[in-house]
């Protein structure tokens, strides 16, 4: 089967698409395509990659607007997916393109000092002892500790495309769970005010960087980690937190989300005013009534023991 790769070309400022076709052959990978394409039909495509096993992480494109590991996606499986043969090959999103499928990782690299990644040992450990952890503690981050460091979390992350600016990459809260899971740091709470800092509770919890990690990392679940570990830690006071414990509180206490309420309790009375325009043409509307009282849900004894249940599971 022959297949059209359309590959978004860049080159000294000038963009352009240009096609590719090519013979899918047993086992044949984006990688191994866009090696063959550079070899036999045109040599100044440029892309990187290096160890062709899934583990360098420098090969991650965009194949039909959703990252993928070059090196380790089979084209067949990519046709029956998209049931197409043509295939759309772009460079990461929400990185700078350097040319064609390449792109800028160093202000990544440079936002990724903000939670200053390395180990912080505890003063415990010396030159002679080494940083000796059980194996206990080693279980509670090595998942965290497999990030390739491919950028396909950070290419479809939705907070990111809107603005960048205040938030981390998904893949450096990873490297932040990491550090504050590990039992040999000393500075747990540190990093925990750097990402908080970096913008902890900006994510959207869209899920997109998990969905699109090829190592399984769940970048999203360690921004929910270390959004708990602000918790544990009593060191969480953003208008982000107080808005997770309100609604917290709301379904355990009565089942329901009072929305009238989440407001003040999430950014405090003075901040909360400047909305006050809203409530009123909420209330005008018979949307919102202040004095009325909060049901409780008919179910709130099983709302609660499931909420239990969770909590005890988490531990
Ligand atoms: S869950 Fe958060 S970090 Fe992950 S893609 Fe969505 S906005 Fe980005
Ligand atoms: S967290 Fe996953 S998707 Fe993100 S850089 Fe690391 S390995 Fe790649
Ligand atoms: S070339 Fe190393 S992960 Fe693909």
């Amino acid at each position: 089967m022959i297949v059209t790769l359309q590959i978004h070309r860049y080159v000294d400022e000038k963009k352009w698409i240009q096609e590719y076709k090519i013979e899918i052959t047993k086992g044949l990978t984006i990688l191994s395509a866009l090696h063959e394409i550079k070899a036999k039909q045109d040599p100044s495509l440029s892309f990187t990659s290096s160890c062709r096993s899934s583990i360098c992480g420098a090969c991650a494109v965009r194949v039909n607007g959703h990252s993928e590991l070059a090196c380790e996606v089979l084209l067949d499986t990519l046709v029956k997916r998209y049931k197409t043969d043509v295939l759309i090959v772009e460079p990461l999103g929400n990185f700078r393109v350097i040319r064609d499928l390449i792109v800028d990782w160093d202000p990544k690299y440079e936002k990724m000092k903000k939670i200053e990644p390395s180990l912080h040992p505890k003063a415990e450990f010396t030159v002679k002892t080494g940083c000796k952890q059980s194996i206990e503690d080693f279980d509670k981050y090595k998942k965290y500790a497999g990030c390739i460091l491919c950028g396909s979390c950070v290419s479809e992350c939705n907070k990111s495309a809107l603005n960048e600016k205040d938030f981390l990459d998904p893949f450096i809260f990873v490297k932040a769970a990491k550090l504050v899971e590990d039992s040999r740091d000393k500075d747990h709470k540190q990093h925990l005010k750097d990402v908080i800092e970096a913008g902890l509770w900006k994510c959207f919890n869209c899920q997109e960087c998990t969905a699109s990690c090829p190592k399984d990392l769940d970048p999203a679940g360690a921004i929910e980690k270390l959004k708990e570990a602000t918790f544990k830690l009593e060191m969480a006071s953003s208008v982000g937190s107080n808005h997770a414990k309100a609604i917290y509180d709301d379904i355990y206490n009565t089942g329901l989300l009072d929305e009238s309420k989440l407001s003040v309790q999430s950014e405090g009375f003075i901040s909360a005013a400047f909305r006050v325009p809203i409530a009123y043409r909420l209330m005008k509307t018979g949307k919102l009534d202040l004095f009325e009282k909060a049901p409780v849900n008919k179910d709130i004894s099983k709302i609660r023991s499931i909420i239990d249940i969770a909590a005890k599971e988490d531990k």
